[in-house]
């Protein structure tokens, strides 16, 4: 078996994407910036801190602000066909794609992976437990969403096992969140379980590198880029460091 491997440039995605071979990557799993967290353009272009930091929690040096959250609807709809259609490109016939969103951006996301050629195939809940702040009066804003679908017809695997429809997994246990708008790298490495043992995961925003360690965690290998420099080298830095520990050996 050849061991898993990871490349984290630093760069604007579309660019990067347009340097990569067609055909090329076995999966793409991301968390782009939801340009979401408000109904009109003034609460889009709050800092993602004032938006996703909730109160009692404070952004700190460690935890900075991210770029590309500020799109107007129609723009943040175009923008994600234009990455996804690049995406597609690169994957190849059969890939899986996985894209992380919230319920205001859910409506968009499962259109824009239409509108990029991917075959939309549905959308896994991710509840963050009962920790997720409660509100009186209404609904606890609990959930995240992944829609995923794949590159043409999703061929029959015999080394990809099932995979669940709905995850469970708190925020608040992970320990070191990194990033304003880190995943656990539990449901990382549950996600990447949808490609193939051995291939490769493309995730064009990569933050804290959370997908690269999900991926590495099961044995995929991964390249990823991020835009921020100092977000990049974190991640990096973090990849390379002791959380890359392989999981023990389970049945795909
Ligand atoms: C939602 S965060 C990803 C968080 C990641 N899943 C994690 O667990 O840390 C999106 C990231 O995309 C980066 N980004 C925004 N626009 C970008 C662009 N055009 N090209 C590359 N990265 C970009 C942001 O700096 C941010 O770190």
């Amino acid at each position: 078996v050849t061991p898993a491997t990871w490349r984290l440039d630093t760069g604007e995605a579309l660019e990067l994407l347009a340097r990569l071979p067609s055909d090329s990557v076995d999966g793409v799993i991301t968390d782009p910036p939801y340009s979401s967290g408000g109904q009109f353009r003034g609460d889009r272009a709050q800092s993602t801190v004032s938006k996703y930091v909730h109160s009692g929690q404070q952004s700190t040096p460690d935890r900075p602000e991210f770029s590309g959250d500020t799109r107007d609807q129609r723009g943040y709809h175009f923008w994600c066909a234009l990455w996804l259609s690049e995406c597609l490109r690169i994957a190849k016939p059969g890939a899986p794609i996985a894209v992380f969103t919230d319920w205001r951006q859910l409506p968009t996301t499962s259109d824009v992976l239409q509108a990029g050629g991917w075959l939309w195939r549905g959308v896994v809940p991710w509840s963050k437990t009962q920790g997720a702040r409660p509100q009186m009066g209404r609904f606890r804003a609990q959930c995240e969403y992944v829609v995923w679908g794949s590159k043409g017809p999703l061929p029959q695997r015999t080394d990809v096992g099932t995979l669940p429809g709905f995850f469970e997994i708190s925020v608040t246990n992970e320990g070191a969140r990194e990033h304003i708008a880190a995943k656990p790298i539990a449901i990382m490495e549950e996600i990447a379980r949808i490609v193939p043992p051995g291939g490769v995961i493309l995730d064009p925003f990569a933050g804290s590198g959370s997908t690269a360690l999900g991926a590495l965690k099961c044995g995929r290998s991964f390249i990823g880029f991020e835009l921020d420099p100092a977000i990049a080298e974190r991640a990096r830095q973090r990849i390379g460091g002791p959380l890359f520990a392989p999981a023990p050996d389970r049945p795909e």
